[in-house]
């Protein structure tokens, strides 16, 4: 199985740094509105690859070791504070809040105040920067761990500057400032290239005195973070950089970047299980939630979500889009199966256009064709409703066959009853089964049969009205129509 959240990365061992008693605080910077982005959500709520684009910084930190993790929040608090808190639950992951969107040093501020006191380093990045993976902090931090750096942070020359905050450096390459879009000057200023993704590493006692003395000198009033860096040099002692990964510059300010983001992750996580043995084609969308066993197939258009893992050798044709659903080994999904918190057995058939409703299962070798609807229905072992059905509230046997429009009428307007059929059980076409109804071992339902009482082992229920044929009428029936049609006619004209 392969799990391309990439979890297993190097992480920041504590205890095996030099100073034995490194505790370490991370800050995500999430209080923003997100202008931008247009939208009554905050803009770190807005998802990426089926999590909030905050949940990436936060996994990171936590990923890296960091001894705890405060989320600034300020704009839309009751919405991300409530996530937080759902999320990660009350663990190491904590909530500051920033009244006003005063800029990114005030909001590091305001998570200041909530840092554990016995925290000796500080870590702080952005709540829109999501392709941020552990492996891009710990580096950071161990540069500002590891010596006697004021402030250590990554830098990135890849890719287009526009936007991004300018590492400015002198003559002899020490990094004096950063310089923010909006504020670049000189002809110079504009031509720099490397940027700032937003990974800073620090000791606790060098931000509580730096981000005091911030000022909103500025094209926009704010306080930024950034001006740290200039007040490291300032002090003497220039800030340390590490170059970060390209991938880590792609922050999200509007809809078109988070679309960017979002396709370049997603092809990492695509290239992730090819490289483990699963094809993978086209524009299969795979959250990093999901695992999948080798030599699966996932067509292209296909969109796995949270909770769902795919067993080895199970192919899934086009479009299919699964919501935490277990497909087990060699089951087959044909083209536009939608399942969501259901499981699906070994060798199943599935589709085309199959839709299976929560608590779903699917038994092995069993088949559900085209059109057919499963709402908490279990299918026994080999099992088959092959054409246009609804299947709710359902117990199926092993070996049951269910014939084209075959109804299991679960809802009486109140309540939700269960239909129960006993393997090997034979339900003719269009027949609805009135819950709560059981169709004992062997039965057979004659196509067409309202079934409203149980049917015992072994017994056929039947309900229809006894044929009868009229011989020569439909001839003269269709004359007498089209009489009384040519009269109609006349009489108008
Ligand atoms: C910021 C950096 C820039 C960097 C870029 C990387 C500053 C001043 N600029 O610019 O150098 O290249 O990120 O993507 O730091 N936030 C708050 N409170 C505020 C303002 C912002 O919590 O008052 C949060 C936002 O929610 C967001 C993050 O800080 O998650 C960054 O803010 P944003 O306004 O997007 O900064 P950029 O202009 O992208
Ligand atoms: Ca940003």
């Amino acid at each position: 199985m392969t799990n391309a959240t990439g979890s297993n990365r190097p992480a920041l061992d504590s205890s095996s740094s030099s100073a034995r008693s490194v505790r370490t605080s991370a800050l995500v910077l999430a209080a923003g509105q997100g202008t931008r982005m247009k939208s009554a959500l905050p803009k770190v709520m807005h998802a990426l690859c089926g999590a909030p684009l905050l949940a990436y910084p936060i996994r990171a930190a936590l990923d890296a070791g960091c001894d705890e993790v405060i989320v600034v929040v300020g704009y839309g608090r009751d919405v991300v504070a409530g996530w937080v808190e759902k999320t990660f639950g009350a663990g190491r992951v904590k909530l500051a809040i920033q009244e006003e969107p005063r800029g990114t040093g005030d909001a590091a501020r305001a998570g200041l105040s909530a840092v554990d006191p016995a925290s000796t380093h500080l870590l702080v990045f952005y709540g829109d920067v999501p392709l941020i993976e552990a492996r891009d902090v710990a580096p950071v931090l161990a540069a500002a761990v590891g010596s006697s750096a004021l402030l250590a942070l990554a830098t990135c020359s890849a890719g287009n500057p526009f936007g991004y905050g300018r590492i400015v450096r002198d003559a002899d390459g020490r990094v004096t400032a950063i310089r923010e879009q909006k504020d670049l000057q000189t002809p110079e200023e504009h031509a720099l290239r490397e940027m700032n993704p937003g990974i800073f590493a620090m000791p606790v006692d060098f931000a509580r005195d730096a981000l005091a003395r911030l000022q909103p000198n500025n094209a926009q009033r704010e306080y930024y973070l950034t001006d740290l860096v200039a007040m490291a040099a300032d002090a003497g002692n220039h800030a340390v950089t590490v170059e970060a990964r390209a991938e880590v510059m792609d922050g999200v300010n509007d809809r078109r970047q988070l679309a960017e983001a979002e396709d370049r992750m997603y092809k990492a996580i695509a290239d992730r299980h090819r490289v483990a043995g699963v094809t993978v084609r086209g524009n299969a969308r795979i959250e990093p939630t999901v695992t999948i066993g080798a030599d699966a197939v996932i067509e292209s258009g296909c969109v796995l979500r949270g909770a769902t893992s795919i067993g080895a050798g199970a192919t899934l044709d086009i479009g299919c889009v699964l919501t935490d659903v277990k497909v087990a080994a060699g089951a087959n999904l044909k083209p536009y199966s939608v399942a969501t918190s259901s499981t699906i057995g070994e060798r199943a058939q599935i589709g085309p256009f199959t839709h299976l409703r929560p608590e779903s299962v699917i038994g092995e070798d069993a088949h559900v064709g085209n059109f057919v609807e499963l709402k908490k229905t279990s299918l026994g072992k080999g099992s088959k409703a092959n054409h246009l059905a609804y299947l709710g509230d359902g117990v199926v046997g092993e070996g049951v066959n269910i014939g084209a429009g075959t109804i299991f009428c679960n809802y009486d307007g109140v309540q939700k009853h269960v239909t129960t059929l006993e393997d090997g059980a034979f339900i003719g076409s269009d027949s609805q089964l009135v819950a709560p109804i059981t169709i004992g071992k062997g039965a057979y339902v004659g196509t067409g049969t309202t079934v409203t009482r149980d049917v015992p082992a072994g017994a056929l229920a039947i309900s229809r009205v006894r044929q009868e044929n009229k011989d020569g009428y439909a001839t003269k029936l269709n004359a007498k129509f089209k009489a009384a049609k040519e009269a109609a006619a006349k009489a108008k004209k």
